[in-house]
């Protein structure tokens, strides 16, 4: 008899063409059973795999489903007793067509999720109908998925110090019902941004021992009368922080390029680019580099890091590699690349990293890499800007970047005022689209007769009800 109960999920993460991992996590020690089938509520479902739920991982885990079939729907459901599920627990999925196949496909992205309120807002319930009208593959969330350091929305009621409040955390974001529903529904894959952790924080020194948040966060919390161990920001909260994000965001990820490094008891040990949290996955045509663009980061004065030198090391093969075999290529960066704007106070994106936002669309431009379409988050405003590369060899190369943000976060003006980037490498660069208000992208991967790929973006948006921009399509 089972005297634990499931507490988050299940979800399915790191989906391929034959494979998939089943998350979910439980409030005690328990056995996660999961059952598979290929007919509709489950009928005929078996056992696939059980994994034990511990408590040096908060009960979280995953059973890898492997062999499976491509471009072919299975439902799955998960149970803590080894006894059949009910057909209204089981969830369907439907696994990607082969690598380097011509297939269509549609997904969404988006990220920073603040619960409004108990049920968690209206965007997740309006993208899960999406998930049926377009048949949405997967989703990508670009971090934020939560805000450990919201104190009114993390559902533990003070910024998140300890692995019990970043668990707490993600307990109470993540089970919202819109959430939780939706992580059923759709087949996830995710990154970090700063709340994972805190607000804009990074390293102060290369051999991340170090870390900080801005000066001014610090004072506002002072005059808040905030206690001292919520102010600042020790490596101890870090690796809690990231030990979490490990549990519910990285675990059912695809198999990371260099993973971080633990010591015997499971903890993160984090040391000088010694691991990051950088996956990379395939869909048909397509290929996604999903960039880890926080736990490498040190900022000190006039140091600036923000990939670390193993991670572009992976970033410049992956991009060498499928430069021929992927006409469609997907960067995915929780901060924007090619969508600087005045009022960037912190500079918390590529932006305030200008030598690896020169030395990336170097790069491209040398290499004369086409079809790269970046798709970013964190500005709580979408928008969709398209430039070219300016080739040493004549060639111009049509590159874009399309924002999904906030589901639900307050729009931040801010970043309206928008202005090209200076750089000798791009050019013709012109803002598409910018829009206020929840949304959530929608991004559908097409081939015309000829086997040339399309790529449209269709922003849904809620400004007075929930509408759609006029599509952005790329050749
Ligand atoms: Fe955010």
């Amino acid at each position: 008899m089972a005297t634990s109960s499931l507490i988050l999920g299940p979800m399915i993460g790191g989906l391929s063409h034959n494979s998939a991992n089943v998350w979910a996590r439980a409030d005690g020690p328990s056995t996660l059973y999961v059952w598979v089938g290929t007919q509709a509520e489950g009928k005929g479902a078996k056992l696939a795999g059980s994994v034990e739920l511990h408590d040096h991982d908060g009960f979280a885990g995953v059973v890898a489903l492997k062999k499976l079939s491509a471009e072919t729907e299975y439902y799955f459901a998960v149970t803590l007793l080894r006894s059949r599920p009910k057909r209204g627990d089981f969830h369907r999925f439907k696994t990607f067509p082969k690598p380097g196949q011509a297939a269509s496909f549609s997904f969404m992205f988006g990220s920073c999720y603040l619960p409004p309120n108990e049920h968690g807002g209206q965007t997740l319930d309006v993208l899960r109908q999406q998930v049926k009208d377009d048949d949405l593959r997967f989703g990508l969330m670009l971090g934020d998925q939560i805000y450990a350091d919201d104190a009114k929305g993390n559902g533990i009621g003070h910024i998140a110090v300890s692995l019990k409040d970043y668990r707490g955390a993600y307990q109470y974001v993540w089970s919202r019902p819109a959430f939780r529903d939706l992580q059923a529904d759709l087949p996830l894959f995710m990154t970090l941004d700063d709340h994972e952790v805190e607000d804009d924080w990074s390293w102060r020194d290369e051999n991340r021992k170090w870390a900080g948040i801005p000066w001014f966060n610090k004072v506002l919390r002072w005059l808040k009368s905030i206690p001292p161990e919520q102010r600042h920001l020790s490596p101890e909260r870090v690796k809690a922080a990231l030990k979490t994000y490990v549990e519910h965001q990285v675990i059912h990820a695809p198999k990371l390029l260099l993973p971080p490094k633990t010591n015997s008891l499971g903890e993160l040990t984090l040391g000088k680019d010694d691991g990051n949290f950088a996956y990379t996955f395939e869909a048909g045509k397509a290929a996604f580099f999903v960039l880890d663009t926080r736990s490498m980061r040190v900022i000190n004065g006039k140091k600036r890091v923000l990939l670390g030198e193993k991670q572009w090391g992976f970033l410049q093969d992956w991009l060498l590699k499928t430069k021929d075999k992927y006409p469609v290529k997907f960067l995915v960066s929780s901060g924007t690349i090619l969508h600087p704007f005045w009022l960037d106070v912190t500079r918390d994106r590529w932006n305030g990293f200008p030598v690896e936002r020169e030395r990336l669309l170097e790069f491209l431009a040398v290499h004369e890499i086409e079809g790269v379409h970046i798709l970013c988050g964190d500005l709580h405003t979408a928008h969709a800007v398209s430039a070219e590369l300016n080739c040493p060899s004549g060639k111009h190369l049509p590159i874009h970047e399309f924002c999904a943000t906030p589901f639900e976060q307050k729009s931040m003006f801010v970043s309206n005022t928008y202005h090209p980037l200076f750089s000798k490498w791009i050019g013709k660069q012109k803002k598409l689209l910018h829009q206020t208000g929840q949304n959530f992208g929608i991004v559908n991967v097409d081939f015309e007769k000829d086997g040339t790929p399309l790529v449209t973006f269709t922003l849904h948006y809620n400004k007075n009800g929930w509408k759609t921009q006029p599509p952005v399509i790329t050749g």
